[in-house]
């Protein structure tokens, strides 16, 4: 199950995971674009359906994993892939309470309740795994540019979320990924990498590497430092 899944790099990683013959769940807040986005999988790759969730939204993250429950009765993987970076998230000291809560409520907690949701549904494959789409943003190690600070932040926190799921988790390989910077909506036309390379270590942590590797933080599926 990937959120975020409609567009961007989780629509990717869903087309590839469909096409390696995964059931694939497409996690998305926006029903019709959702649904879309499953049904042209479904035709061309395989196995895919859609299911709807807002990870920022409690509630509707439980139904979904009911939903789900009612289709599947296991969850092999959950890629933790909805983020958002907020409209003006420019200077660490100006950045409005709001801003931060909207920006960790989405890019840190969601990851936590979508996953602390899924958990039981998880805790029935053979190899659970979870990936957590972060960010190089959220790296402590260099120091921070100035570059969108709640974004970083949020994508630091997330990090401490997935250690501390690996810790929690001992079965569960759980990991975070920083995809590059893809051209999505979010990294905008200029950005180096297409959404097929910014899929692949998702892709690869969600199927084929080793599942002993756990409370890593990843690109080019290499570890890199937090
Ligand atoms: N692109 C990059 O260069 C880059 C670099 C490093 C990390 N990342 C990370 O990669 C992930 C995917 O980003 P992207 O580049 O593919 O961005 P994107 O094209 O903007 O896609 C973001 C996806 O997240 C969904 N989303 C946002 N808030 C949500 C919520 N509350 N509930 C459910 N879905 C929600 C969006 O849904 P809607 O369509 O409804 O908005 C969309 O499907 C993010 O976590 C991002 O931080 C991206």
């Amino acid at each position: 199950m990937i959120t975020g899944a409609n567009k961007g790099i989780g629509h990717e990683v869903a087309r590839q995971l469909a096409a390696k013959g995964f059931h694939v769940f497409v996690g998305a807040r926006n029903s019709k674009a959702g649904r879309k986005a499953a049904e042209d999988m479904a035709k061309k790759s395989g196995k895919a359906t859609f299911l709807e969730i807002d990870v920022a939204d409690n509630d509707s993250v439980t139904t979904a994993a009911r939903e789900f429950s009612k289709i599947e009765d296991h969850l092999d993987v959950l890629v933790n892939n909805a983020g958002i970076i907020v409209d003006g998230d420019d200077a660490v000291l100006e950045i409005s309470d709001d801003l931060f809560r909207k920006t960790l409520e989405t890019n840190t907690l969601g990851a936590l309740r979508v996953t602390r949701a899924f958990e039981p549904l998880l805790r029935k494959s053979k190899a659970p795994r979870v990936v957590d789409v972060s960010s190089g943003g959220g790296q402590l190690t260099g120091g921070a540019d100035g570059w969108a600070p709640a974004y970083c932040i949020s994508k630091t926190a997330l990090n401490g979320v997935t250690v501390q799921l690996a810790a929690a988790l001992p079965k569960f390989a759980v990991n975070s990924v920083c995809p590059g910077w893809v051209r999505t909506e979010m990294g905008g036309e200029n950005a180096s990498r297409s959404v097929e390379e910014g899929a692949d270590t998702i892709v690869w942590l969600a199927s084929e590497a080793p599942h002993d590797l756990t409370g890593k933080f990843l690109r080019d599926r290499k570890e890199i430092p937090w």
